[in-house]
């Protein structure tokens, strides 16, 4: 961690990766924070991408009124190949001494502070980072924006699949984002009370997930829900589904994958707050002379995470939280 109190008078703002409910809610506390100390702000579009480009341009406070309430991000979002390049960065460094901007602040997932590092270790460019994704799955920080409104998204849909399950005696697996973590499905199952939650940090055993839909038939049950993270070790929910009926086939399934719509959608009032907590701490911080670390709530603190800290681990899953959901889903 690099400490050296400097006074910043231009700071760039970008989101980057799968865009998150709350993104926007953190540019406008950004972008006033940075106000609020003399900065002149610049919002940088599409992540690093517009930053090679040089899409990059001045935000006064107006700019970010009306934007606390809603999903995506008014930077928009990218996944830029280019900046993997060392040519990449060199342009996307040229473009900052352009707009003489002398700090940053990056929102978004581990990819974008896999970038932020190699870029402030070879520009020496300081960047504080902000988590935001719905994965949940950075280290550094008790929960990460969009994640609250996501699980809140998933739950809505589930319940209403519940209403469909029930009526037609069916065995529905819902498929919840979730590459490498299952923080979504396992809160979510819980809050819906699944009969099984299937997530990437567990061994999922096809056999022993048969037997369980099958004494849940024997107990009177007629319909089932089993959540599946997509990045389970037994494959999506299609995958899943299809391995329950290759051992029975008396079920009526049916899978439903909710895919993107969990990215999307106003921010709840958990990750209004976050976002602007971390908006305000990320700035405060750079000004504090902190770079090259991520600003998260840590047991209900502010704190700050090296980002090879923040991007190696992430919070570990509670394992009896699972044992707990198949204890309350008999
Ligand atoms: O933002 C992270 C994430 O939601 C993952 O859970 C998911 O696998 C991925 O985004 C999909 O993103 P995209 O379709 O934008 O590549």
């Amino acid at each position: 961690m690099n400490r050296k109190v400097t006074k910043y008078k231009r700071i760039g703002v970008f989101t980057s990766g799968g865009d998150a409910p709350g993104m926007n809610a953190a540019i406008r506390a950004v972008v006033r924070t940075g106000i609020n100390y003399g900065a002149e702000m610049y919002g940088i579009m599409r992540g690093y991408d517009g930053m090679i480009k040089g899409d990059i341009k001045k935000l006064i406070s107006k700019d970010v009124s009306g934007i606390i309430q809603r999903g995506g991000t008014i930077l928009q979002s990218a996944r830029s190949e280019d900046f993997k390049t060392v040519e990449g960065r060199k342009q996307a460094f040229e473009s900052l001494e352009k707009f003489k901007i002398e700090a940053l602040i990056a929102i978004g997932g581990d990819g974008t502070f896999t970038g932020a590092k190699i870029f402030t270790e070879e520009f020496g460019v300081p960047i504080i980072g902000i988590p935001g994704t719905i994965d949940n799955d950075l280290y550094g920080s008790d929960t990460t924006i969009g994640y609250d409104t996501a699980m809140n998204t998933v739950m809505e849909s589930v319940d209403k699949l519940k209403d469909t399950a029930g009526s037609h005696n069916r065995l529905f697996f819902v498929e919840v984002m979730g590459r490498d973590a299952g923080f979504i499905a396992l809160n979510t199952g819980i809050a819906t009370g699944a009969e099984d939650i299937l997530i990437p940090e567990t061994t999922t055993n096809i056999e022993d997930l048969v037997i369980s839909l099958k004494e849940n038939k024997r107990k009177g049950k007629t319909s089932a829900i089993i959540i599946v993270a997509e990045g389970d070790d037994l494959g999506g929910a299609y995958e899943v589904a299809q391995k329950v009926k290759a051992l029975d086939s008396s079920y009526s399934t049916r899978v439903s994958v909710l895919g993107h719509i969990q990215r999307g959608g106003s921010p709840s009032v958990a990750d209004r707050v976050l976002a602007s907590r971390l908006g305000f701490e990320a700035v405060e911080a750079l000004y504090l002379g902190y770079s090259g670390v991520m600003a998260g709530m840590v047991n209900g603190r502010v704190g700050y995470t090296p980002f090879e800290k923040s991007i190696k681990h992430h919070n570990d899953i509670d394992k009896d939280l699972l044992r707990m959901a198949r204890f309350l889903s008999i």
